[in-house]
């Protein structure tokens, strides 16, 4: 599909209204369970996502006209800092990509174009959803642009196939995502101040989870304190967002640790630093850490420490709040 030119009867430059600039938000996952490995190759989990103020900026200049173009094409270009697009697939592999090309087949095949300018600023491989967030934007902004009026219900089921985190990202408010991440229900959290520690390395969230099985499968308590303790209100006094430390939980933690100490060395000097609890989102190595409403930044040695460990500045982001 990708470089098929599409054939334009009419030589007129489509108008601006074909064009959406989005942001595409990134997640971070405060807690995370690992139910177990299913038949499909996937884990069944229980997560609890919440899309935070880190976002990639996807442009998208998209149209279809049955009458007018007999294929689709679409291209994906990249835009702003070397660094921050390092690692980022051109080719059909790009989940922007794969999510046109799902989109497209879904609507039982567009004829058209669509044209992607991706701005990555969320590090890749990190457990953050950067990849999964592009796919939600761009099914959402194609939705829009090529006249689909799919459903939301509709659009997370082609989401799912492009991506575990697709769901949970098009739904642009906290979620706890079942299944393999498919199954999506609203949860009413609080949205929190974070610190986030980003590394110069990536894993990969297959080599994660294929490190919880070689490990043994630990599956952490049910998540309802945790839930409970992060209900809107519920954490106005201090004592309640100090008892996260011992709620919060990612089975994918230790696994990820036990290859890459630097995490729990991360982990450890935010704690020292005085956050009230941290924990690694995803499938890593982000560790969250998360600062009571008087903090505001760390203080300026632990901001030193935390990048020579990590190798990138910390980020100061909030989540969002349902
Ligand atoms: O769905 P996605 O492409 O993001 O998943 C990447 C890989 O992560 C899968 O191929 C699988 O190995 C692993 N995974 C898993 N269980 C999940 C989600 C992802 O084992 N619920």
């Amino acid at each position: 599909m990708t470089g098929s030119a599409g054939e334009q009867a009419t030589p007129a430059p489509p108008a601006p209204s074909h064009t959406l600039d989005v942001p595409a938000p990134a997640k971070v996952n405060l807690f995370l369970r690992v139910l177990g490995p299913r038949d499909d190759g996937y884990h069944e989990l229980e997560t609890l996502v919440a899309p935070v103020g880190l976002a990639d900026r996807l442009r998208v200049h998209a149209f279809s006209d049955a009458e007018v173009f007999r294929s689709l094409s679409v291209t994906l270009e990249l835009a702003g800092s070397r660094r921050d697009a390092a690692g980022v697939p051109l080719d059909e592999s790009n989940l922007v990509l794969r999510a046109a090309a799902a989109l497209s087949e879904a609507a039982g095949g567009v004829r058209g174009f669509a044209e992607f300018v991706l701005e990555k600023r969320v590090p890749v491989s990190a457990g953050l959803g950067g990849g999964s967030g592009d796919a939600a934007a761009a099914l959402r902004a194609l939705n829009t642009l090529w006249n689909l009026d799919l459903g939301d219900e509709e659009l997370a089921r082609v989401g799912s196939a492009v991506g575990s985190d697709v769901p949970a990202l098009l739904a642009g408010h906290p979620v706890v995502a079942r299944g393999r991440g498919e199954r999506i229900d609203a949860a009413a959290v609080a949205g929190l101040a974070l610190v986030l520690v980003t590394f110069s390395f990536g894993v990969s969230t297959a080599d994660a989870f294929g490190w919880w099985d070689e490990d043994g499968g630990q599956t952490g308590p049910d998540p309802a304190g945790a839930l409970a303790a992060l209900r809107p209100g519920a954490l106005r006094d201090g004592g309640d967002l100090a008892s996260l430390a011992t709620l919060l939980r990612n089975d994918l933690e230790k696994p990820v640790a036990g290859r890459h100490p630097a995490v729990r060395e991360v982990k450890e000097r935010l704690r020292h630093a005085g956050v009230a609890a941290a924990i690694m989102s995803g499938s890593g190595p982000t560790v969250v850490g998360i600062r009571s409403p008087d903090m505001r930044r760390l203080d300026a040695q632990a901001e030193r420490d935390l990048e020579r460990i990590a190798g990138r500045p910390v980020l100061y982001v909030d989540s969002e709040g349902s």
